[in-house]
């Protein structure tokens, strides 16, 4: 695959980007409210001054500014793409009779299983992602680990790194997904180790990408799977606007709504303070800033989408292009 991108071919359009983001950039930097996720000691020791946003178009181009060389771990991030693997390699039943699409209106960690026994509300929250996981390492086997790593690789052009302090300091202080998926294990949710399961969940969340990883990511599902360097079809339309749709109503947890209005646009979180919206049809945007609101999402992250899709004419329920043209 040829992994370079190409050259700027619409100066105007990435100019304006860029402005965009210098100038909502300025307008938070100063912003540190929020707080550092306590429950993983070793998020909790990040720089809350960092502050990247990244936009990557569907051919590849991409602007960013900031600390755009820190590198993040994916935390929940990377569950859109572990629900991606699974609908690809498992296929739509398998996965649709193991996770629902549902919001579930509560936290990402929420506990509450019991009234729902089947299968968990959908892949966006903990439960329903451990589930994803199991389905992976049912899949794969012990090469589970590293065959996602390879697609995240393959599609990123270089080596992702998982970092080992975050995964140990969650697999040592992680007792609310234990819970969770033991709790699932009792219910009939997890049929595998749930200890395996756990490991495997949380090294999907200690991989780590840059700002710029990110936002292509979300140029890969705004171009409906189509890579935004190379071109290829990587990922078929349907499972996008699978993924896509869960994104939607699911991404931003009980937050999710409020989003809805004021963004519109599919996305997802992490607790290390990445943020991922995706404009289809038109760009991937992430953005990296530690200190987190009260649902678990970066709290400049949020601001700055907002902003952005304000200024860039990006919610899905209005009919207007990015110039601002009906
Ligand atoms: O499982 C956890 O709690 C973390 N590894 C990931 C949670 C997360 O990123 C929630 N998103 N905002």
């Amino acid at each position: 695959m040829n992994m370079t991108p190409p050259v700027s071919r619409n100066v105007s359009q990435s100019g304006l980007l860029k402005h965009h983001l210098q100038s909502v950039h300025d307008a938070l930097k100063d912003d540190l409210q929020g707080t550092l996720p306590a429950y993983i000691p070793e998020l909790a020791q990040a720089d809350v001054h960092t502050f990247a946003l990244s936009i990557t178009l569907p051919d590849g181009e991409t602007v960013q500014v900031g600390n755009t060389a820190k590198t993040f771990t994916l935390q929940s991030l990377s569950k859109p793409f572990s629900y991606l693997l699974a609908l690809q390699t498992c296929g739509f039943d398998a996965v649709l009779q193991a996770v629902g699409t549902e919001p579930s209106g509560d936290p990402f960690n929420s506990i509450r299983l019991e009234d729902r026994k089947s299968r968990p509300d959908n892949p966006m929250v903990n439960a329903g992602a451990l589930v994803v996981a199991q389905m992976l390492l049912e899949k794969h086997g012990s090469s589970a680990p590293s065959e996602v790593q390879g697609w995240f690789e393959r599609v990123l052009g270089h080596p992702v790194h998982l970092n080992p302090q975050v995964l140990q300091s969650e697999l040592q202080t992680g007792h609310r997904n234990r819970a969770i998926v033991h709790l699932m294990r009792n219910l009939g949710m997890v049929q595998q180790d749930p200890e395996e399961v756990l490991t495997f969940y949380l090294q999907l969340c200690a991989l780590q990408v840059q700002v710029k990883d990110l936002s292509l990511l979300g140029a890969l599902l705004a171009g409906s799977g189509r890579h935004p360097i190379s071109g290829q079809q990587v990922v078929s339309q349907e499972v996008v606007r699978q993924v896509l749709s869960v994104m939607f109503s699911c991404g931003m947890y009980n937050s999710a709504g409020d989003w809805a209005c004021k963004v519109g646009l599919p996305a997802k979180s992490g607790v290390s303070g990445g943020l991922l919206a995706v404009a289809p049809g038109k760009l991937g945007l992430a953005v990296h800033s530690p200190s987190l609101n009260t649902h678990g999402h970066s709290h400049r992250g949020v601001l700055a989408c907002q902003m952005l899709a304000q200024r860039l004419h990006l919610h899905l329920l209005d009919a207007w292009n990015m110039e601002g043209q009906a």
